[in-house]
């Protein structure tokens, strides 16, 4: 495996790569790996010949009040990881290769990247955005792996592919959980120990909510449960607790059976959660 950080190098291990006909799937990642990025890796292991893994903890997708400075940083395990399964190089660029002196770019997704997640952390979707549009050009590969627990983020992520012609095929890997049911998040390492049990409670009323609507109740009053029993188990605020459309993200407030998710983020402690279900 090669750890790259210098562009040339990188285009030439994936131009050699294509020249030998071999197809390329990147994933990219901010880092502190877990069970759901190795997921990521072992779908885009199954579908192209060779896997390029990016670690960039890309400081515009941060708002200001955020965790940038504190984000998980365990590279050297990271490494490890990503050795031990075999892929063909972690790209880690510099901060000043990703966004040197002067840089004066920007795009802005319309679209999927309002409401929810959107309200909530302005700006957020057009750093990924950003990153995302770079690492593509950067490693120039054929299909793309994203987790489908930031599913505004893939929804975002393939508008923007789509608008700008990327030619790549971008692939949305169902949520790993833990064994009680918590999706994995890099961020879960923030929460205390009576907060990650609390937090059950979100994956529990996505659930309830999901049974409740399937069964013919009322979308408004499942949405609402949902919100009052994530505030009952203790969560400070609740963000959003909505049902969308799967492709558009527009709110739904009836269903007709077409795909659709439910969203829902909420705030325990310092920790911000989020999760989703699909109703199809
Ligand atoms: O989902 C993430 O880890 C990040 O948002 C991504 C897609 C790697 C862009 O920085």
């Amino acid at each position: 495996m090669q750890i790259l950080n210098d562009l040339a190098v990188l285009r030439d291990a994936t131009k050699m790569a294509r020249n030998e006909g071999r197809s390329i799937a990147l994933v990219p990642t901010m880092g502190a790996l877990h069970t759901g990025h190795m997921a990521l890796v072992n779908a885009a292991k199954a579908r192209a010949d060779q896997v390029i893994v990016s670690i960039f903890v890309n400081p515009k997708q941060f708002g200001a009040n955020e965790d940038l400075d504190t984000y998980p940083r365990p590279i050297d395990q990271d490494v490890k990881l990503l050795r031990d399964a075999s892929v063909l190089a972690v790209w880690m660029p510099a901060p000043t290769l990703i966004y040197p002196k002067g840089f004066a770019t920007s795009i802005h997704v319309d679209g999927p990247s309002a409401g929810y997640c959107g309200d909530v952390r302005p700006g957020h979707f057009d750093g990924v955005a950003l990153i995302v549009a770079k690492l593509f050009n950067q490693v120039q590969a054929d299909f793309a792996f994203f987790g489908e627990k930031d599913f505004q983020q893939l929804a975002v992520i393939r508008q923007m592919a789509h608008d700008l012609n990327f030619n790549l095929q971008i692939i949305g890997v169902p949520i790993v959980r833990d064994s009680d049911g918590l999706a994995l998040s890099s961020r879960n390492i923030y929460l205390s120990r009576d907060e990650r049990q609390r937090a059950l409670a979100l994956p529990h009323a996505l659930q309830r909510a999901r049974d409740a609507i399937i069964a013919g109740n009322a979308i408004a009053a499942a949405l609402q449960y949902g919100a009052a029993a994530l505030s009952a188990a203790g969560f400070d605020s609740v963000n959003y607790f909505a049902l969308a459309d799967a492709a558009t993200l527009a709110p739904l407030s009836s269903w007709d059976g077409r795909p659709a998710r439910l969203l829902a983020a909420a705030k325990m402690g310092k920790t911000r959660l989020i999760d989703n279900l699909p109703l199809d």
